[in-house]
Parts: structure tokens; C-alpha cells; sequence
């Protein structure tokens, strides 16, 4: 069965780019083993992941984000049985917004931190933030096909 976790939690401390880079780059690959797609979005305090892939592979994989103490508050947006994903040519699209042009990282750290009537609202705020950026995602996305 397919299966999507998006969660936010927010960074041990703020991400260098290089850190950033590692921790993409390594995500991506072991990803394409495991055949999980996604995307990651940082904020420079929070991040917000998409995880989707088969239920049990996306499971393991999740234990073990969770207990990764570079970041910590880890809260589930949502978790739910997929028919289709969402991002299948992404094995993990990082966006750092604190590079974007217009400033989106502090609307991202309002949609992490604001209370919303209920998760999935916050999930659909966060996902209309993607749609935005998924240029910027898939130039990214290239130039790390291309290194
Ligand atoms: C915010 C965040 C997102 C991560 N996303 C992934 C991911 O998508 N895929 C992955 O393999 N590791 C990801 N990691 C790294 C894992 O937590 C872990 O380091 C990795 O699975 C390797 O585990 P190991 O060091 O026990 O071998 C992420 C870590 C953090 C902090």
C-alpha cells in the first residue's frame, strides 16, 4: 500500500548549507534505494517533510527521523493511505527557504507554529506553500541530478 507522512519539527540548531546539502543528498539516495519520494522544506528552525512510499518502507524510515537529534518537537500533520504520489520524481526535493527571493520563511514558521482548526488544515496551508516553490524545487532538484 502507498502510503504519506507529512511532519513538521523544528531544527537542534540552524542548518548550515553544507549541512543542509549532507543531509539532502544522503536522504536522496538512500530514498531512490528504498523508493520513497518526498520533498523537505526548511525554514532555518523548521522543517516540514513529505514522506511517501510503500507503508512499511515510509514506516521504518520515519522511526528512524524520529530519533535523529538534529531536529526534535516532531509533530505528524498527517498520515495517510495515498492512491497516487505527490512528488514521484522527487526522491527528496530540498527547498532551503531561506533563499527565496521573497521571504516565504517566515510565512512557513507561521504555518508550523499558528493553531489550525485541525492538522489537515495546517498540512494544506503548508502544501499551497509547496505548489509556490515547486519550481524552485525542481531547479534544485536538477542541479543536484546534474552534480
Ligand atoms: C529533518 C530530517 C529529514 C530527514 N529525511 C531523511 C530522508 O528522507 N531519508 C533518509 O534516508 N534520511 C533522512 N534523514 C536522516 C535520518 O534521520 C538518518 O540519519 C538516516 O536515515 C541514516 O540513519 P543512520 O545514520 O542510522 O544510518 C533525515 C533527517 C532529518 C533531521
Amino acid at each position: 500500500m502507498n502510503f504519506t507522512v507529512i511532519y513538521v519539527s523544528q531544527s537542534a540548531h540552524s542548518f548550515t548549507n553544507a549541512e543542509l546539502n549532507t543531509l539532502s543528498s544522503k536522504a536522496a539516495s538512500r530514498n531512490a534505494e528504498l523508493d520513497i519520494t518526498g520533498l523537505l522544506l526548511y525554514s532555518g528552525k523548521y522543517f516540514l517533510q513529505i514522506l511517501e512510499g510503500d507503508y512499511n518502507a515510509v514506516n521504518t524510515l520515519f522511526s528512524q527521523i524520529t530519533s535523529d537529534t538534529r531536529h526534535h518537537s516532531l509533530i505528524v500533520l498527517t498520515g495517510h493511505p495515498a492512491t497516487e504520489r505527490l512528488f514521484p520524481k522527487w526522491s527528496m526535493g530540498v527547498v532551503d527557504l531561506r533563499l527565496s527571493e521573497d521571504h516565504d520563511a517566515e510565512l512557513y514558521d507561521r504555518i508550523c507554529t499558528q493553531s489550525y482548526p485541525t492538522v489537515n488544515d495546517a498540512a494544506i496551508e503548508a502544501l499551497k506553500l509547496f505548489k509556490r516553490k515547486q519550481r524552485h524545487v525542481n531547479r534544485t532538484q536538477e542541479s543536484n541530478d546534474a552534480a
